[in-house]
């Protein structure tokens, strides 16, 4: 294999082989290609694309570069969610414990922050001790035992997708269908689901932008799914403004504790009752829809999920006691209030705006590897369609330094338009792919 003219030939325009993607996947994962190499490949396919044939191969290719999990000794049917990632989405925390409080085991190999979204593995650990980095064994056994384990993608597991996912987060070479969908798809495959929800999300503060893009993506990953034998089912959800009202690692956690106490905002409690609602679903708990959110609800209103949650921090070895009183987390140095400049309607807020600012804030990493603040961030009160008077609060931001807090109020301030009339609320979701 000649990576340059795998590079060449991607840069150009033309499609690559079965036997190229194969090469370069295997000889990456084994550490034979520099980085430089392979951010010069993943540019050139940012702007050039990949076939359905191509995409297909970069997902088959990196499943197969670790091991392949059978997770059938412990549980008789898995099933996994998946989101394509977006500003203040927390999902994971509230729907993997509410699904498990429902009786149905989930196990889920978690991601990083990405972009301008945060990732669950950064969340958890604003836990102090509780950590991802658990071995097979271990995630099996915590599986079978409690029903619930949220751990880091193991180096084995996948290895090409950790390597060039920690790549693409740091060269602005995250937002290409053919990638995402290889990237999720991967994982999924190579954990053994059996069922698996894709959360696609659409808007400025996605990697999605548009209804055509995620309805491609959503197509895109089922399609493999159902190919590979997995029942597979895509929601495409908003993200033109932020999902609930957290922004951030620590307030995020915060905000899903409070929801899994049934204190959480609407539209975010909304969306994790239709995710989790098609995980019961396919797991065979309900029937239909409505069946499974009423499950879903009362594993929730019991205190079932929030014991689980509870329970996967502590066995993970986090200060469960957080849970009990998050009032606990480590406070930002800082924390301020932004308010209306004037009386009216929210017309929009941009999540794409909020999502990077936070994540100038210390909340996101600019190089691999580097450490971030888990108690930076902003917390948004405000929806699309409320009306504000003047000096109502518009949000409250969480900062460490004090040039970033002046910075960051700009950035909310601005990331929001206003109107004299009446504006419509947006929707949680646009589509259902199956
Ligand atoms: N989530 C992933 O796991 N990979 C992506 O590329 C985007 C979101």
């Amino acid at each position: 294999m000649r990576m340059v003219e795998i590079i060449e030939q991607k840069r150009d325009g033309g499609e690559l082989s079965s036997e190229q993607i194969d090469s370069f996947v295997k000889a990456y994962t084994a550490g034979e290609v520099p980085d430089y190499q392979a951010a010069a490949l993943l540019m050139a396919i940012y702007f050039r694309g990949m076939s359905r044939r191509e995409t297909v191969d970069l997902t088959m290719a990196m499943a197969r570069s670790g091991d392949q999990l059978d997770l059938h000794d412990v549980v008789p049917f898995v099933v996994d969610k998946h989101s394509s990632g977006g500003v203040g989405d927390k999902t994971t925390l509230v729907v993997q414990p509410v699904v498990a409080g429902c009786g149905v085991p989930v196990g889920k190999m978690s991601g990083r922050g990405l972009g301008l979204t945060f990732g669950t593995l950064d969340k958890l650990e604003s836990f102090p001790g509780w950590s991802p980095g658990l071995t097979l064994e271990q995630f099996k056994r915590q599986l079978g035992e409690i029903g619930l384990v949220l751990a880091g993608q193991t180096a084995d597991l996948a290895p090409a997708d950790g390597k060039l996912y920690a790549l693409r987060d740091v060269t602005a070479t995250v937002a290409n269908v053919s990638l995402i969908a290889a990237s999720i798809m991967s994982k999924k495959l190579a954990a053994g689901a059996d069922a698996i929800v894709l959360d696609v999300k659409m808007g400025k503060g996605a990697f999605m932008t548009t209804l055509d893009e995620a309805r491609e993506l959503a197509r895109m990953m089922v399609d493999i799914g159902n190919d590979a034998g997995r029942k597979t089912v895509a929601l495409i959800a908003d993200m033109n403004q932020p999902l609930g009202h957290a922004v951030g690692n620590a307030l995020e956690v915060k905000e899903a504790i409070a929801t899994l106490k049934g204190d959480g905002p609407a539209d975010f409690w909304e969306h994790c009752l239709t995710v989790a609602g098609h995980m019961l679903v396919l797991a065979g708990k309900a029937t239909n829809l409505e069946e499974a959110k009423k499950l879903a609800t009362e594993a929730r209103d019991d205190g079932r999920a929030l014991a689980k949650f509870r329970l996967m921090i502590e066995r993970q070895g986090g200060s469960a006691d957080l849970v009990d009183a998050p009032e606990g987390f480590e406070l930002a140095k800082y924390v301020e209030p932004v308010f209306a400049p004037r009386n009216g309607y929210v017309a929009s807020i941009d999540a794409g705006v909020i999502g990077w600012s936070c994540s100038r804030l210390g909340g996101g990493r600019e190089i691999k590897n580097e450490p971030i603040d888990h108690a930076v961030g902003m917390v948004i009160p405000i929806k699309v369609g409320d009306k504000l008077d003047k000096g109502d609060q518009i949000g409250v931001i969480h900062a460490n330094d004090p040039f970033k807090l002046d910075l960051a109020k700009v950035e909310l301030s601005k990331a929001i338009s206003w109107s004299d009339q009446p504006i419509e609320p947006l929707p949680h979701f646009y589509d259902t792919v199956t």
